[in-house]
C-alpha cells in the first residue's frame, strides 16, 4: 500500500454516504470558495510539482493551501485569508512567525556568510544547551528529522555489529528505508496481531530485504518487545521510539514504560534511541526525556529546535559518539552545522524556548484543554482532548488510546470535518486528520485561543448528532 497518513474511513473502514459526508462535502465547498488564488495556484503547479506540492503531506482534501506569509501566530493564504497557525509547519512553529530573536540572529548571519563546512561557535552553545536540557554529553547536527534518525539506526547498527532494529507500529520516523516500515499500515494489509505485529513496507521503493531488517512491536507493552529479543538472541542493534507517539494523535507512555524499555534493552545489550523529533523542546524545555526523566542512549531532534530554519540533531553518550569521533562510523553531511540554522537554533534556546514563555504556553493549553472538554461534555461528543506542553489533539473516542491499533480504529472523517470547520474559520490546523496534533507558539495568546474554541463549538453544534449517530 502507499501511506494514508489521513487513515479515512475508505481505509479503515468502509462505511456508507451519512450526514457526516454531507457535512464534510458541505465544508469543501466553503472551503474551496474561500480560496479561488489557491486553486489557480494549485492547477499551475499541478504542471510542475509532483502532485501539485512539495510534499506529500503537503496534499490535503480538497485542495492544498497556499501561503503568502507569516507574522506572530497568523499566516495569511494566497487569498487574503488569515489564520491563526496551529499547524505549525508540521510541528516546527514553537517559535511562532518572524520571531524578533530569529529574525535578529538569522540576518545578522546571512550578512556574515551562509556556507563554510566548517564548525563555529554557535555549534558549540548549541551542543551545550542541548547537553544541559536533554542529559546526554555529544551532539551533532544535520538537516532533517529524517537525516537524525538515519543517523541514529546507523549508529546503533555500528556500534553493536548487529543488523536488526525495533521500531513501534504507528510510529514515523522519517522517509528513510530503515523506518518506513509499519508508519500507518491499514487493517487490510497482513500487519499480524496486535501481541505479534509484522513489518510491512509503507511506501513502494522499500525493498523486502529492507524491511525485513526492522521489527514491529506494539507501543505500550514491553511484552511485545520481549519476544522480539528473545527471538533474536544477540542480533538486535536496538530500538527507536517515539517516547510520546506523535504520529497517531499523541498517544502518552504507560507509566514506568520508557524505563522498563531501556533496562530490558540493555539487558539485552541494545541500545535505545528516543525520537524527539516532534516532542523535543514542544512537549517542554528538554522533551519527554525531561518529563519521564529517562535518558535513552541517543536522542534525535530536528523541527523546532531549528526555530523555523533547517536543522536535525543527535545526541548520545560518549561511548556512542567516540566511534563517530574516531570514523567508524560516518556522521557527514555537506550544510551540518550549517551557521545560518545554528544562529537560529543558538536564538531558539537562549531566546525563545525560556522558561517564562514555557509558563505562557502551559496556561494557553490549560485553558484550550478545559474550554474543549467543557463543549465535548456539552455536545456529547464521543471524544476527548489530550495533550502535552504547547501539543495537543482531540481523540475521536471516548476510551484512552494505548497503541496504533487502538487509533486504527477511530473513524477519520471526524478529523477531517473538524479541520475543515477550523480552516473556514480561520485556524490553520495541521491536514492528515487524525494523525496530527496542534502545535501553539511562544507567540500565541487567549485571543487566538478563542478563535479556536469558537470553531469547535461551531463544528460541535453541526456535527453532534451525525458522530453520535
Ligand atoms: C517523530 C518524527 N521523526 C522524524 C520525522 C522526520 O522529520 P523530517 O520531516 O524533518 O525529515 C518526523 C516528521 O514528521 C517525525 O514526526
Amino acid at each position: 500500500m502507499t501511506m494514508n497518513r489521513l487513515g479515512t474511513a475508505s481505509s479503515d473502514a468502509q462505511s456508507p454516504r451519512t450526514a457526516l459526508d454531507a457535512l464534510v462535502a458541505e465544508e469543501e465547498r466553503i472551503f474551496l470558495a474561500r480560496q479561488p488564488r489557491s486553486g489557480e495556484l494549485y492547477e499551475r503547479a499541478r504542471r510542475v510539482l509532483a502532485g501539485g506540492v512539495t510534499s506529500n503531506w503537503q496534499i490535503t482534501r480538497p485542495q492544498p493551501v497556499f501561503i503568502d506569509h507569516g507574522h506572530g501566530s497568523k499566516i495569511v493564504d494566497v487569498d487574503g485569508n488569515e489564520y491563526v497557525d496551529l499547524h505549525g509547519g508540521y510541528g516546527a512553529g514553537l517559535a511562532g512567525h518572524a520571531h524578533p530573536a530569529i529574525v535578529e540572529a538569522v540576518t545578522a548571519q546571512v550578512r556574515r556568510g551562509t556556507h563554510f563546512a566548517q564548525p563555529n561557535e554557535d555549534a558549540v552553545v548549541v551542543a551545550e544547551e542541548l547537553a544541559r536540557r536533554f542529559g546526554l554529553p555529544m551532539w551533532r547536527f544535520m538537516n532533517s528529522g529524517t537525516e537524525a534518525t538515519m543517523d541514529a539506526v546507523h549508529l546503533m547498527r555500528a556500534v553493536t555489529g548487529r543488523d536488526l532494529i525495533i521500531k513501534i507500529e504507528g510510529c514515523y520516523h522519517g522517509h528513510h528505508d530503515s523506518v518506513q516500515v509499519s508508519v500507518a499500515p491499514s487493517a487490510n494489509e497482513p500487519i499480524g496481531t496486535i501481541d505479534h505485529p509484522r513489518s510491512v513496507p509503507s511506501s513502494a521503493g522499500i525493498p523486502g530485504a529492507v524491511t525485513s531488517l526492522t521489527l514491529v512491536a506494539t507501543f505500550n507493552d514491553l511484552a511485545s518487545v520481549e519476544q522480539l529479543l528473545e527471538g533474536h538472541q544477540g542480533q538486535i542493534a536496538g530500538m527507536i521510539v517515539e517516547p510520546i507517539m506523535m504520529n497517531a494523535g499523541i498517544i502518552p507512555p504507560q507509566p514506568g514504560y520508557l524505563e522498563s524499555l531501556k533496562e530490558l534493552l540493555h539487558r539485552h545489550d541494545a541500545l535505545l534511541c528516543f525520537d524527539e523529533v516532534k516532542t523535543g523542546l514542544p512537549a517542554g524545555p528538554s522533551g519527554a526525556t525531561g518529563i519521564y526523566d529517562v535518558v535513552p542512549d541517543i536522542v534525535c531532534l530536528a523541527k523546532a529546535i531549528g526555530g523555523g530554519l533547517i536543522v536535525g540533531s543527535v545526541g548520545a553518550t560518549e561511548e556512542l559518539m567516540d566511534h563517530v569521533a574516531k570514523g567508524d562510523y560516518e556522521m557527514v553531511g555537506t550544510f551540518n552545522g550549517n551557521p545560518l540554522s545554528m544562529a537560529a537554533a543558538r536564538a531558539m534556546l537562549e531566546k525563545v524556548a525560556t522558561d517564562d514563555a514555557y509558563d505562557r504556553l502551559g496556561r494557553l493549553r490549560q485553558r484550550i484543554d478545559e474550554t474543549l472538554s467543557a463543549r465535548i461534555a456539552r455536545y456529547g461528543l464521543p471524544a476527548h482532548v489530550v495533550s502535552v506542553g504547547a501539543k495537543g489533539c482531540v481523540t475521536f473516542s471516548t476510551t484512552p488510546v494505548r497503541n496504533y491499533r487502538d487509533f486504527l480504529a477511530i473513524d477519520g472523517r471526524y478529523n477531517h470535518l473538524h479541520w475543515l470547520c477550523q480552516l473556514n474559520g480561520g485556524v490553520f490546523l495541521p491536514p492528515w486528520g487524525k494523525t496530527e496534533q496542534w502545535l501553539l507558539s511562544v507567540q500565541h495568546d487567549d485571543s487566538d485561543v478563542d478563535r479556536f474554541v469558537a470553531n469547535f463549538e461551531r463544528f460541535a453544534e453541526i456535527s453532534a448528532g451525525a458522530i453520535s449517530s
